[in-house]
């Protein structure tokens, strides 16, 4: 979480640091700002988007040619302009993305050291350490490194020194940091989105490293790395209008087609590993809706494989006790590859040494070329889609290659599959029946989903995606579960989505509905043709999405409930793409 950018090049850079941080907005948008480097430093930051810096640069029009920049995701003190990065002290301009866990007792004994502080963040005690290792002698390169050693926490820092206006101080621990060099350019950003249309190759700066940047190259005062695999920056990806949509968001929802023949078409060249074909459990760990998405492919994969797929919440999963089974693998699934918590129960993993595997839609990665795609809006959608995909791909060929797959699951799972880039083309059509449905939850303020099965995670999914786009309170439940305590919340009018394609879980679904309507629930059933007659009888509203077998029917109703909770945004009037008090890559535990 939080964005970070540096850059040093020719000319004066304060415009392209803007442009870079609207393309990191994602990874947080509290607050903005970059600081120069010129005769003295010269710093600019607002509250809010990274946009609104454009007028205060233009205006300004600095003349540096070596600055950093930052977009903020609030951890330590409230999104006000005074915690807005970068924080500065004694000619030293610093920017952070991470926790400096020990800020505290390092601010307490600066004070006593007569400091005093600007802001509330834990930040802010770098740039104060900075200037008492420069001021004791120190050039900046080995105070940074000296300062990086009584942090504790996780970091990664661009620093700007007013005394050497060409360079950048990096340094990172636990938080992602890439570097970037070219001829006579350098720049460090968080994410190579940063770097699209910049002439260089990047690469990763590895854990513990401390490197100035320059127009001259890297030089480092702690070196990690040996060799470093250096790649070419991605194309700039479309924001905002782009293909006539209003938002990211509702685009990606719409290009879930070519997101899916992508991820297929990725995943025929990949060779199934042998720990992954022998595994005698799978245990996913995940967070938000990479897990849900998991649990909705859980059915097909243990249906397959005949082994037992756990589900485990990365965040929680890092302090067990008890070690991994033996035989098992883990599945790392993550939209961003950079979720702390989900490394650092991967770290947990590999002390055991246990196996894991990556599910990941990192564009700089090889899969990630032909996975999904960027994924510019904060909520998951055709990410989450694509993890279906490849999670139930991953289901089937492990069966075949285990010969656990019955034909006929077989049949119907790879039909599934093949179907599944279609089906989720298909599902845009139920848009108005969406915008309905939208117009209850936005006036009612409240919703529970429920189903069964992989209903139940589709359920959790549809919640989850109504919350963080439209801040509503909703519910996502295994429907079984609701007269064991959830049945409590619903009154006259309470509307409830139900997950409920045809198939052996209907009959029982159909009454966990019944006894939410015979309390006075609007229900609404999202299901298929099979189930259509059926769910007509019990449920107050019925849309029949497109899909032909139980294994189908997930691709269509995640796109009808991402269509759901964005139209419930737009009616409250929502920023779709940047959801409030959220970031797309969530780099803190
Ligand atoms: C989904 O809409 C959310 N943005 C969030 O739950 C997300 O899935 C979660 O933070 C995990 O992220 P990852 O897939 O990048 O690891």
């Amino acid at each position: 979480m939080c964005g970070i950018v540096g850059l040093v090049n020719g000319h004066p850079v304060a415009r392209d640091l803007v442009a870079a941080l609207r393309r990191l907005e994602y990874r947080g948008h509290d607050s903005a700002g970059i600081a120069v480097a010129g005769e003295r430093l010269d710093t600019h930051k607002v509250l809010g988007r990274a946009r609104d810096l454009s007028a205060l640069v233009a205006a300004a029009d600095p003349a540096g040619h070596a600055g950093i920049g930052h977009t903020r995701w609030a951890t330590h003190g409230r999104a006000e302009l005074r915690n807005a990065h970068p924080h500065c002290f004694g000619g030293v301009a610093v920017v952070h993305n991470g926790i400096i866990e020990n800020h505290a007792e390092l601010r307490a004994a600066l004070r006593e050291a007569g400091h005093d502080f600007a802001s509330e963040t834990d930040s802010e005690v770098v740039p104060h350490l900075i200037a008492e290792a420069l001021a004791a002698g120190a050039d900046p390169l080995s105070a940074l490194a000296d300062v990086c050693d009584v942090l504790e926490g996780s970091f990664a820092l661009a620093v700007l020194v007013e005394e050497v206006p060409d360079a950048i101080f990096v340094a990172r621990r636990g938080s992602p940091l890439l570097v970037a060099t070219g001829d006579r350019v350098a720049a460090v950003a968080s994410d190579a989105v940063a770097f699209a249309g910049l002439p260089v190759r990047f690469a990763a700066l590895a854990d513990g490293e401390v490197a100035e940047l320059s127009h001259d190259g890297l030089r480092f005062a702690v070196q990690i790395a040996e060799a470093r695999a250096w790649s070419a920056p991605p194309v700039a990806a479309g924001t905002g209008a782009a293909g006539g949509f209003a938002h990211d968001t509702r685009r990606e929802i719409a290009e879930q087609r070519a997101a899916l023949e992508a991820t297929a078409t990725g995943l025929a060249a990949l060779d199934l590993p042998g720990a992954v074909r022998d595994a005698t459990r799978l245990t996913v760990v995940a967070c938000g809706s990479s897990l849900l998405a998991a649990g909705v492919a859980r059915d097909a994969i243990e249906r397959a494989t005949r082994i037992p797929v756990e589900l485990e919440v990365a965040s929680e999963y890092r302090d067990r006790h008890a070690a991994p089974a033996a035989g098992g693998v883990a599945l790392l699934v993550s939209q961003s590859g950079e979720t702390a918590d989900s490394l650092a129960a991967m770290d947990r993993q590999e002390a055991h040494g246990c196996p894991t595997i990556g599910v990941v839609n990192v564009t700089a990665s090889a899969i990630g070329r032909r996975a999904a795609g960027a994924e510019l809006g904060v909520a998951a959608t055709k990410s989450f889609t694509a993890q279906l995909l490849a999670l139930m791909t991953l289901g089937l060929r492990m069966g075949r290659a285990r010969g656990t797959i019955e034909a006929g699951f077989d049949a119907a799972l790879s039909a599934a599959l093949d179907a599944a880039p279609a089906l989720v083309e298909a599902a845009q059509a139920a848009e108005p029946d969406c915008i309905a449905i939208a117009r209850r939850i936005a006036t009612e303020g409240e919703a529970l989903f429920i189903g069964r099965g992989a209903g139940a995670a589709l359920a959790g999914e549809g919640a989850l995606k109504l919350k963080e786009l439209s801040y509503i309170r909703a519910e996502g439940y295994a429907a079984g579960e609701l007269k064991h305590g959830p049945i409590a919340l619903i009154r006259e009018g309470s509307p409830v989505i139900a997950i409920a394609p045809g198939g052996p879980g209907l009959p029982k679904l159909l009454a966990n509905m019944s006894a939410v309507r015979a309390r006075g629930a609007h229900v609404v059933a999202l299901t298929d043709a099979a189930g259509a007659a059926a769910c007509r009888g019990a449920a107050d509203g019925v849309l029949v999405l497109p899909g032909a077998s139980a294994e189908e029917a997930p691709f269509a109703a995640a796109v009808a409930l991402q269509l759901i909770a964005y139209h419930v945004a737009l009616l409250l009037g929502r920023d779709v793409d940047r959801p409030r008090n959220l970031a797309k890559s969530v780099t803190v535990e």
